[in-house]
């Protein structure tokens, strides 16, 4: 299977087939959500565990109301404010919703998407699409429709659409109203940040309180995104590539969070370079890691000035790229 255009893709949705669509953020195995085979063929395509739920897409806030038992004014606004785009929301599950979509939570996952053709299919399907991120469970997600084709050697077909725009999965949080006051938890770093979630609510008259994530997102594993190669992240305030080539793996190890046995190479190192707009870095960082994995490169060196928590756009870079990593020489 190959490239298809987008009625190709909706005959094929609609008759419960799993298609990869471009979005935004990155491309997604999409699929009818109110179909069991459906999903479960999801999940199998992907080689996902069963407690990793999945996202729900939506055409607009009205879908919401069918999917979930409590719509409050909080998701409302957020919704206004940045659907289509890359926010994805935690509600209340409706029954209706099949428990294997949540993972049997009792919770459920959705978003917008911004591109026409994901909307253009939501709509003729009719039905919400679920769609996880066109990649094999735990590998890089896919910001071209090449990416799909090679992760799934052929045996998917894709939408193109271009290269996603955004380039990195959308930003998760939990919303939780009690009158005026509105509780959030971000479960996934993402090009909108709280600081923005934050501004909306509060000019919308809420007050707003955002709750340290106590539990993580399923499926949200430490080792997600790795390259081919070591991936060695490094504060070049404080070290250069000679001086990485230089330590032992025990030195490594110490200096970071990370123990890994990995064995080094240093004979070939890459000299991983982020753009400096945090925008264009986002877009540009999972296709520079499969280029990276696909050259003969022995080692990824990657300078990161920003230290371990930093700002605005550069939290969900970090987030990726920590996840990606082996090493974090700080
Ligand atoms: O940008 C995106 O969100 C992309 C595009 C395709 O829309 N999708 C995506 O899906 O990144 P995926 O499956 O790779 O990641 C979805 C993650 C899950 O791993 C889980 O962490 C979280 O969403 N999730 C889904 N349902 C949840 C729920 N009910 N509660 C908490 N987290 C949930
Ligand atoms: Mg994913």
């Amino acid at each position: 299977m190959s490239r298809i255009d987008l009625d190709e893709a909706i005959a094929k949705l609609e008759s419960g087939e799993v298609v990869a669509l471009p979005s935004e953020t990155v491309y997604g195995l999409a699929g009818r959500s109110d179909r069991l085979d459906t999903v479960q063929k999801i999940f199998q395509t992907k080689q996902r565990p069963s407690f990793d739920p999945l996202i729900l897409h939506v055409a607009s806030f009205e879908q919401v109301a069918a999917l979930t038992s409590k719509v409050t004014e909080a998701h409302r606004e957020l919704a206004k404010a940045f659907w289509p785009g890359p926010l994805t929301m935690i509600f209340e599950k409706a029954p209706s919703v099949l428990s294997q979509i949540t993972a049997g939570l009792e919770t459920v996952a959705i978003r917008s998407p911004e591109h026409r053709l994901f909307l253009q299919a939501i709509q003729a399907v009719g039905v919400a699409l679920a769609a996880p991120s066109a990649n094999q469970f735990s590998r890089t997600s896919p910001t071209e429709a090449e990416h799909v084709l090679a992760e799934f050697q052929d045996q998917v077909s894709v939408v193109d659409g271009g290269p996603c725009k955004r380039g990195l999965e959308s930003t998760i949080v939990q919303v939780e109203q009690t009158g005026q006051h509105v509780t959030m938890s971000l479960l996934r770093p993402g090009v909108i940040t709280p600081s923005s979630l934050r501004q909306t609510l509060e000019n919308s008259g809420f007050s707003v309180e955002f709750r340290e994530s106590t539990k993580m997102a399923p499926g949200r594993v430490a080792a997600h995104y790795r390259p081919r190669q070591t991936l060695i992240l490094y504060d070049p305030k404080k070290w250069n590539a000679d001086q990485l080539a230089a330590m032992s793996l025990e030195e490594l190890n110490g200096k970071s969070d990370d123990a890994s046995e990995l064995s080094l190479d240093f004979s070939n190192p890459a000299d991983f370079v982020l753009n400096h707009d945090p925008v264009l870095a986002a877009r540009e960082l999972y296709s520079q890691l499969r280029s990276f994995s696909a050259s003969s490169h022995s080692v990824i060196l990657c300078a990161w000035p920003f230290g371990k928590h930093p700002d605005g756009q550069w939290e969900a870079i970090f987030d990726r790229l920590s996840r990606a990593s082996s090493f974090q020489v700080f």
